[in-house]
């Protein structure tokens, strides 16, 4: 498949920088992801570019998401939601160190080459290593006609448009978006209902107004940016479903506004991290409504115990006064909050960003995609 870019793509188009227009581009990208493949007759996902057929989708043991930085990330929420949903074993791991570790590679196992530009170096070389060694991978991927998507020969693009901004918003989001099609079509081939496949794939056609509706309230995060922008370092905090979106939200703070933050899993808070929450260290706490939310408040209420400022990312009921600030989305599918839980967190890097003066489309000392080691 390929997608028509125009010119005007390049164009600011009303915003004072690349990634402001990107973040607000994400409802209109998330549209494309889905386009054609949500199937309401077997509520299911389409992906014919994969090329593998109902037995080959059966026959996967295992899925390896590989990649850098953000599409790590990404790749850690899509393990996550294989897991859940087609009860699949699944992992994501960095893509520089799988091509220097000696990798055992499974001949059963799906792996999946997460890339926007398609030319990250590590990436390539691991799909290298991989199909030298008889590894079935596929890419998800956003420029078309890039390495890793020829290398790769099949897989999922992801029809974001051109990413200018050094930081990736809106191929992340449609990332994310792209795994939960994979994780819906392997539950799918599997043990998954067709009315729990029916609530996906209505959440899903939900998703991108509910993103619209979150970035609607960008006014109230620029306000909690403005407040906490100076803080020297911020913790991350999240668990289960809240983990990758934690990272991802700390790995953009720290990339755009220079704030040094740390994603955490909440649980391991006790184990060392505590120590280091005061009045001067805001953490965010990603608190999605689901099976943990009264673990992530009592989360909340240790930090707050110790002093700390808690900004809250949620779409659940919490206590009121709990947090110092409170970052809402809407109630989605509990499989698919966690995509919708990271728009905050972009907003909160943005405004800290701008508030500290920094160069937001050019991020000192980093390029766009790391094409040499
Ligand atoms: C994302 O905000 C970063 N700029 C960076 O971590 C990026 O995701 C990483 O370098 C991977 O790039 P790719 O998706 O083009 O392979």
């Amino acid at each position: 498949t390929t997608v028509d870019v125009d010119d005007d793509d390049y164009d600011l188009d009303g915003h004072v920088d690349f990634l402001s227009k990107e973040i607000h581009e994400q409802p209109a990208a998330l549209r494309r992801v889905l386009a054609g493949r949500l199937d309401t007759r077997f509520a299911t996902a389409r992906l014919d570019g994969l090329r593998l057929d109902p037995r080959e989708l059966r026959g996967i043991r295992r899925v390896t998401f590989l990649g850098c930085g953000s599409a790590l990330y990404a790749g850690q929420m899509g393990a996550a939601l294989v897991e859940e949903l087609a009860r699949v074993p699944a992992d994501a791991e960095q893509a520089s160190e799988f091509r220097y570790r000696n990798p055992m590679v499974d001949p059963d196992t799906l792996y999946v080459a997460v890339s926007q530009s398609g030319e990250t170096i590590d990436t390539l070389a691991a799909v290298e290593e991989l199909q030298r060694k008889g590894g079935r991978v596929v890419g998800c991927v956003n420029v078309i006609g890039s390495a890793i998507a020829r290398q790769c020969g099949a897989g999922m693009f992801l029809h974001a448009g051109p990413e200018v901004s050094v930081a990736s918003t809106k191929a992340f989001s449609s990332m994310t978006t792209s795994f939960a099609l994979l994780a819906l079509l392997l539950g799918r081939v599997r043990d998954l209902s067709a009315a729990h496949g029916t609530r996906l794939v209505d959440g899903l056609r939900r998703l991108p107004d509910a993103v619209e509706h979150t970035l609607a309230g960008e006014p109230e995060v620029a306000a909690v940016a403005r407040k906490y922008a100076h803080a020297k370092s911020m913790f991350y905090l999240g668990r289960v479903r809240g983990s990758a979106v934690a990272r991802e939200g700390a790995q953009k703070l720290k990339e755009i506004s220079y704030v040094h933050a740390e994603a955490y899993p909440a649980s391991e808070l006790k184990h060392g991290p505590l120590a280091l929450v005061d009045a001067a260290m805001p953490c965010v706490v990603v608190v999605p409504d689901d099976e943990v939310v009264a673990k992530n408040v009592s989360t909340i209420e240790q930090v707050k115990a110790r002093g700390g400022p808690v900004i809250a990312v949620t779409n659940a009921d919490l206590p009121d006064g709990l947090a110092d600030a409170v970052l809402r989305v809407p109630r989605l599918e509990p499989e698919l909050d966690p995509i919708l839980l990271g728009i905050p967190l972009q907003l909160l890097a943005y405004h800290c960003a701008a508030e500290l003066g920094r160069d937001i489309d050019k991020p000192r000392n980093l390029a766009k995609s790391v094409t040499v080691e």
